[in-house]
């Protein structure tokens, strides 16, 4: 029997899969078992209530989907006193996700959540439609340094830090990430974009801009995770795009050690137990053990020279 099992820095998960952040939600209990997911990751919690932005909220684009939710939520009351209650009814990890909009909000929201019953914390330090300063600190090194440092001194729990493909050195951010005392990282969140109604010509959201998501994104994730693992010495959860096993595979032969799952589960909320059985279904067939062993284990050789390669092409 293949051992799925792979730990995200002290954390054991009893598979690599889970959902991403805000695509997760206990009513997803009612098509699936929830107690199969490697862990729950939930929505991105902020201090006080938010209503989100304004509708449509996502549109369907070519490869993917385009979403500007606002990040809605009932609050951290609300989390702790209504919601975490309900995610402990399940057996997984829970990973709390937390967002502020100001690094000393943020290290305070991380301290608040630091009770028994939450496992890890993302930091969503990446959502796309927020200021540099004000939420979207991933954009840069030296405001993720400082936000994921202040966080770091508020906790003894693991902190995941949630990066943003929308910055211009990744590897910069993953390092200062690493730096300030990340745990590991969640490498990534969507890629800021525009999708126009022609009919209205309008954008075709409410919020004008919005986060890509879904297959179209997976290369590039894919070139963030390979570039990461090799810059950071913490393990690294891949995020976007995956939709069937071989998506997995692949995240975890890049550096991965585990993976998120969003916009598959808008187009089958049962993906995850048939990615969990593929998964293992995969190892058997391929002779893999322990799925562990997958993480970085992409044969990395340098690219040959185009004559020596062209000539052996043609034999
Ligand atoms: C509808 C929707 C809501 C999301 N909400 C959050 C959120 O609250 N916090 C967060 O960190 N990421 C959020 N994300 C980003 C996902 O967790 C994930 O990083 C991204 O969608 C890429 O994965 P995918 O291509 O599998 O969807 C959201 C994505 C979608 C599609």
């Amino acid at each position: 029997m293949v051992d799925l099992r792979v730990n995200v820095a002290g954390l054991e998960l009893a598979n690599p899969i889970m959902h991403g952040s805000g695509t997760f939600s206990t009513e997803i209990g009612q098509v699936i078992d929830i107690n199969r997911l490697g862990a729950m990751v939930a929505k991105t919690v902020s201090r006080d209530f938010r209503s989100g932005n304004p509708p449509p909220r996502v549109a369907e684009v070519e490869g993917g989907m385009i979403n500007s939710i606002g990040l809605p939520t009932k609050g951290l009351r609300h989390f702790l006193e209504t919601q975490l209650p309900e995610y402990k009814h399940f057996k997984p990890p829970l990973i709390c996700s937390v967002s502020a909009e100001t690094a000393d909000d943020f290290a305070n929201m991380v301290a608040d959540v630091s009770v028994p019953g939450v496992d890890a914390i993302e930091l969503n330090i990446s959502c796309p439609t927020r200021k540099p300063g004000g939420g979207n600190f991933a954009l840069n090194e030296e405001h993720t340094h400082k936000v994921v440092a202040m966080c770091r001194a508020r906790t003894e729990k693991p902190i995941w830090a949630k990066l943003s493909p929308n910055a211009g050195d990744v590897v910069g951010v993953a390092e200062a990430a690493a730096a300030g005392g990340a745990n590991a990282l969640t490498v990534a969140n969507t890629i800021l974009g525009l999708k126009i109604d022609v009919n209205r010509r309008r954008p075709s959201i409410g919020n004008k801009l919005g986060g890509l998501s879904g297959p179209g994104i997976k290369p590039i994730i894919m070139r963030m995770v390979y570039q990461c693992a090799k810059a950071v010495n913490i393990p690294i959860i891949g995020v976007g795009g995956i939709v069937k096993v071989e998506d997995v595979v692949e995240y975890l032969l890049a550096g991965a050690t585990a993976v998120q799952v969003g916009y598959a589960t808008f187009r089958n909320p049962t993906v995850m137990p048939a990615l969990i059985d593929g998964l293992a279904a995969w190892c058997e067939r391929n002779g893999v053990a322990r799925v562990a062993d997958l993480t970085g284990a992409m044969i990395d050789e340098a690219p040959a020279d185009t004559y020596v390669a062209a000539g052996a092409a043609l034999g």
